[in-house]
């Protein structure tokens, strides 16, 4: 009997040591002091024993029991310190200078009118297209009314890769694509990046965005073509916008044309952002040029169309007050992030 309390009082400490949280202890409490613990298992030993013995053997026993309680006790008590130490460092180092609000991520302004512009002409039944930035040279130029060695190629910088492919030089490479996949009549835009080898200033840039759109149906007129682009145009200023059109030049439509919109800062008074003259070019646009109709594979004779051809990085520019076009593909998020969708 001597020796079992030695020997539980040796496993005690050992485990006792070893324990490093309140639940650990409180299990080696269940296990030596609990009803059916060590200890209750001596007691139980006890009524075996003859009756001069039991009275020394219950007291060995009940001094271990109360060692245990005891140290248990202590080390709760230990425990305990620990914690309540360890809260307090934890507070003194917090640093309350630290940002605690997380920076969420924005979208580049162009995403954001372009998803604007999108959702606009989707109302009016428009298709969303996406096309290459890879294209080739009868997409770009000679589906387009653009005969090689026709000069209107000079109007363009062309990237050309080794493969005799090209970097799309403006969205109207797709019309073609899409006038051979939806036939007529259609209405579609098609949004995408373009490139030019230009020399970059504040308002060029050799990687820029356009929004191309196209409707083609019987009977469309330039009144159509007004409609449509002085509906979006209101919506996205968020004001009645009031378009004029000039005779432009572009071998794809006939007549061409420059829509000028009234300057949405001075109303068509003149301020420095209209040169004074109260209007700001942004979309060229034209009637569909027969030769581009029937190479897209619709009959001339049969439909008509318009297309437009809309600035979006301009547009992005002008919704946003951005004065200068290289911010947009500089990367830079402090200027970027500040653009929220309105
Ligand atoms: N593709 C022309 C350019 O980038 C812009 C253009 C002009 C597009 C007239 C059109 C259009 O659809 O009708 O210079």
């Amino acid at each position: 009997m001597l020796e079992s309390t030695q020997t539980i009082k040796e496993q005690f400490s050992l485990l006792l040591d070893k324990a490093a949280s309140t639940a650990e202890l409180e299990s080696l409490k269940v296990e030596f002091l609990g009803k059916k613990g060590k200890i209750a298992a001596l007691m139980n030993e006890l009524k075996a024993l003859p009756a001069d013995r039991k009275r020394e053997a219950g007291q060995v026993i009940n001094q271990t029991k109360q060692l245990i309680e005891q140290r248990l006790h202590e080390k709760t008590e230990e425990l305990a310190m620990r914690e309540e130490q360890r809260l307090i460092e934890a507070a003194e180092s917090y640093d309350e200078s630290l940002p605690t609000e997380l920076s969420l991520g924005s979208y580049h302004p162009i995403t954001l009118i372009q998803r604007e512009v999108e959702q606009i002409f989707a109302s009016m039944g428009f298709y969303v297209e996406d096309y290459d930035e890879v294209v080739d040279d009868y997409h770009c130029f000679e589906a387009l009314n653009i005969p090689k060695h026709h000069p209107a190629r000079d109007m363009q910088d062309t990237y050309y890769l080794d493969n005799g492919q090209l970097l799309k030089t403006h969205t109207s490479a797709a019309q073609n694509y899409i006038m051979r996949k939806y036939g007529a009549p259609v209405r579609a835009i098609f949004p995408g990046r373009c490139f030019r080898n230009e020399s970059t200033d504040a308002c060029h840039e050799n990687t820029f965005f356009q929004l191309e759109g196209i409707m083609i149906d019987r009977n469309i007129s330039i009144s159509n073509l007004i409609y449509f682009m002085k509906t979006m145009l209101s919506e996205v200023f968020r004001q009645d916008i009031t378009v004029r059109l000039r005779p432009g030049f572009f071998p794809f439509v006939e007549p061409g044309f420059e829509l000028d919109i009234r300057c949405t800062i001075c109303g068509g008074a003149g301020c420095p952002s209209c040169k004074n003259s109260g209007w700001l070019e942004l979309c060229p646009c034209g009637m569909i040029h027969p030769n581009v109709l029937t190479a897209g594979g619709i009959d001339p004779e049969e439909y008509t169309g318009f297309a437009f051809g809309l600035g979006l990085t301009r547009l992005a520019m002008m919704k946003y007050g951005i004065k200068d076009i290289r911010v947009l593909n500089s990367g830079n998020l402090r200027a970027l992030s500040q653009f929220i969708d309105a």
